[in-house]
């Protein structure tokens, strides 16, 4: 069989699960990494015989739902490639897009800048490589994603502290911020039955769910305690649920901060609110 009569095939098989767009980007991403084979080599006489176990077994993978990102275990991010597994979540094009925000919005040198919530770490290392002379900080209440997000910062060559810490119940553990950035589980348990069936069974559920009686929880203890780790005029950014735009805007409006703008992403979503903190 040639790769290209090879990659219709499981093409065909991978469309009970994904469009046929999809299922060739997913292929071709396989492809490259398993058998180092481009889009153009697909296109030729090549023969491949025996597939590589490697692939055989990734392919399965991919046919059972997994993510690739978690099957080859990495993702990029904003240009970068960060390591990835089952305890951090699958950096998304919107969280690029708040970082974008930020550094469009900050070019000084000498901040400081705080993640909270950092996962596979990819915020704060982008903001640490493409913000230069800043000291960079990242919270995280799971020990495992930490792990990872020093990986990445050490691979990456980003100067980056990370911390576990517990944003519910601790107080931040650095002062003089600059900024504070965070993408916070912010999925309502209720919105569960809209999510694909490989984000509900594979990502960090710890990453992704709030309780429907208080969705804002993360946001409230943000704006709270960053009240006396803030600067004055420091700024918030917040990633957040598209539905609840205004809420998050109400919260920060009601706890002291000013400028507060609820902004779209590239698909008209609401989806960042970005907030001063000016102090009476
Ligand atoms: C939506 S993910 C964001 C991950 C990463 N910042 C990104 O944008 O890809 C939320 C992160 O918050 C962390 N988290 C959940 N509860 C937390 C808590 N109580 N305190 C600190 N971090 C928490 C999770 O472990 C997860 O890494």
């Amino acid at each position: 069989m040639t790769l290209s009569e090879l990659f219709q095939s499981l093409t065909k098989q991978l469309q009970g699960l994904y469009s046929k767009q999809e299922s060739e980007s997913l292929l071709i991403w396989l492809f490259e990494e398993y058998l180092g084979k481009s889009r153009k080599d697909i296109r030729g006489d090549f023969v491949l015989n025996p597939l590589p176990v490697e692939f055989q077994n990734a392919f399965k993978e991919l046919l059972e739902g997994k993510p690739i990102q978690y099957i080859i275990g990495k993702a990029p991010f904003y240009g970068r490639e960060y390591l990835v597994n089952s305890s951090v979540l699958i950096p998304r094009n919107e969280t690029e897009e708040l970082v974008h925000l930020i550094i469009k919005e900050n070019k000084n040198s000498g901040m400081r800048i705080l993640d909270i919530g950092t996962g596979s770490g990819c915020i704060p290392i982008t903001l640490a490589l493409e913000i230069k002379g800043t000291d960079v900080f990242g919270l995280d209440i799971s020990e495992e994603a930490l792990t990872v997000a020093s990986q990445n910062a050490s691979l990456l060559g980003a100067n980056v502290v990370f911390r576990k810490s517990d944003i519910l119940t601790e107080e931040i553990p650095f002062k003089n911020l600059d900024i504070i950035v965070s993408n916070p589980p912010y999925v309502k348990i209720s919105e569960k039955e809209l999510m694909h069936g490989n984000v509900l069974k594979h990502e960090p559920h710890l990453a992704l769910f709030v309780h429907d009686d208080d969705p804002l929880l993360f946001y409230k203890h943000i704006a709270h305690k960053a009240k006396i780790a803030l600067k004055p005029k420091g700024r918030i950014y917040f990633e957040i649920n598209e539905a609840l735009g205004r809420e998050t805007v109400n919260l920060l409006k009601e706890t002291e901060y000013t400028e507060v703008s609820l902004i779209e992403d590239l698909n008209g979503k609401n989806r960042m609110v970005s907030a001063k903190f000016n102090p009476a």
